[in-house]
C-alpha cells in the first residue's frame, strides 16, 4: 500500500507537469513546471496485446513517449505468437531486447508464464482475470476529486469480471469498502470474496478480510456509496453470450434513479469503452456525478508512473 500511495503521488506531480491543454478540472499547470523529464531515455517498452485497446496502449506509448524511450507494439496477428510460437519464447527473447513488458490476454495463466519467463518485468495491461492499471487510474481519480478513499464505499454493479476483481484487490490496498451487486452466475470466484485476513498476497490475489460483501440487489450495493462503478455486461472474449447477458443484465443499468440513492456527492467511474444504454444510461455517463474523462485521462499519468517505477533509469 505504500508503495501504491507513492506512485498516485507521483502520477499527480506528472500531470500538474504534463504537456498539453489544460484539463476541465483546471489543475494542471499550463506552464512552469514544464516538459516531464525525459528519465527512460534509450528504453524501451514491448508491448504484447493479444485483444483490442485504445486507452491502455495510448497510455502505455504516450507515457514511454513523454520520458524519453520508445515502444514497440505487437499484436496478436503480426508475431510470432499468432503463429503459436510459445509465449516462454517469446517472453525470453524479448526481455532480452526490451527494458520492460506491458502484456494484454485472455487467460491469465498465459501472462503468469509470460511474467516466468521474462528478465525484465511484466505489465498486467488486462487479462480475463485482472486489470490493474485500471484501478491506479480509478484511485487517482478518486483521489483528485474527493480525497482519500480510505474508509468510502464503492459500488460495484454489473459483472464480477477483470474489473471488478481488480476492484475486490484495491479494497484490500486502499482500505476501502466494496459492496458488489452482480446477477446470478456472474459474481466473482467465492474465494476472492470470501472473508480472509488483510493484505495477504497468494498468486494474483490481495486477501481484503471484510471489506468486500457481494449481493444481487444494485439498490442495496448503491445505498449511500461515495463511488459508483460499472463496466460493460459482456468483456472482450465474451461477445458469443451477449444475447443471453444484455438479458441477465438488464436490472443492473445504473441510471440516474439508481444514482440517486448513492451519496449526494458520489462519483460515477467506468472504465470504457461503455455501451449507452446497457450498463450505464446516457444521462449519467455524460452527467455531472461522472469521472468518466479525467479517469480516461488518469491512465496516461497513472501509467506514466508505474514505467518510472519499474525501468531503471538511463545513465
Ligand atoms: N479501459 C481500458 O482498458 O480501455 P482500453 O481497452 O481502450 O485499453
Ligand atoms: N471488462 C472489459 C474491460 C475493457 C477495458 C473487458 O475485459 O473487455
Amino acid at each position: 500500500p505504500e508503495r501504491l500511495e507513492g506512485l498516485l503521488e507521483r502520477a499527480a506531480e506528472m500531470k500538474r507537469a504534463a504537456p498539453g491543454r489544460g484539463n476541465k478540472t483546471g489543475r494542471r499547470q499550463k506552464t512552469g513546471r514544464g516538459q516531464t523529464e525525459r528519465v527512460l531515455e534509450g528504453r524501451t517498452l514491448g508491448l504484447v496485446f493479444e485483444k483490442a485497446s485504445t486507452r491502455t496502449r495510448v497510455g502505455f506509448e504516450t507515457a514511454m513517449n513523454q520520458l524519453g524511450g520508445g515502444t514497440v507494439f505487437l499484436a496478436n496477428a503480426d508475431s510470432q505468437l499468432g503463429r503459436d510460437e510459445p509465449v516462454e519464447d517469446t517472453a525470453r527473447v524479448l526481455s532480452r531486447m526490451v527494458d520492460c513488458l506491458a502484456i494484454r490476454t485472455f487467460d491469465h495463466g498465459r501472462l503468469a508464464r509470460f511474467a516466468e519467463y521474462s528478465e525484465v518485468p511484466v505489465i498486467n495491461a488486462l487479462t480475463d482475470a485482472f486489470h490493474p492499471c485500471q484501478l491506479l487510474a480509478d484511485m487517482q481519480t478518486y483521489r483528485e476529486r474527493r480525497g482519500d478513499i480510505r474508509g468510502r464505499t464503492v459500488a460495484w454493479v454489473g459483472d464480477g469480471n477483470n474489473v471488478c476483481r481488480s476492484y475486490i484487490n484495491a479494497a484490500a490496498l486502499f482500505g476501502f469498502q466494496l459492496r458488489i451487486a452482480c446477477p446470478a452466475g456472474y459474481e466473482p470466484e467465492p474465494e476472492l470474496t470470501e472473508r480472509r485476513g488483510d493484505r495477504v498476497r497468494r498468486g494474483g490475489q490481495v486477501r481484503h478480510g471484510d471489506r468486500v460483501s457481494l449481493g444481487s440487489d444494485p439498490a442495496a450495493a448503491v445505498a449511500g456509496a461515495d463511488l459508483v462503478v460499472t463496466d460493460v455486461w459482456a468483456s472482450m472474449g465474451d461477445e458469443g453470450e451477449q444475447a443471453r447477458r444484455r438479458a441477465d443484465f438488464a436490472p443492473y443499468q445504473v441510471d440516474q434513479a439508481l444514482m440517486a440513492k448513492a451519496a449526494d456527492d458520489a462519483l460515477f467511474m467506468h472504465c470504457l469503452p461503455a455501451h449507452r444504454g446497457e450498463e450505464v444510461s446516457a444521462e449519467v455517463l455524460e452527467g455531472p456525478q461522472s469521472a468518466v474523462w479525467d479517469e480516461a485521462e488518469n491512465r496516461l499519468h497513472s501509467q506514466k508512473a508505474l514505467l518510472e517505477l519499474l525501468i531503471p533509469r538511463a545513465g
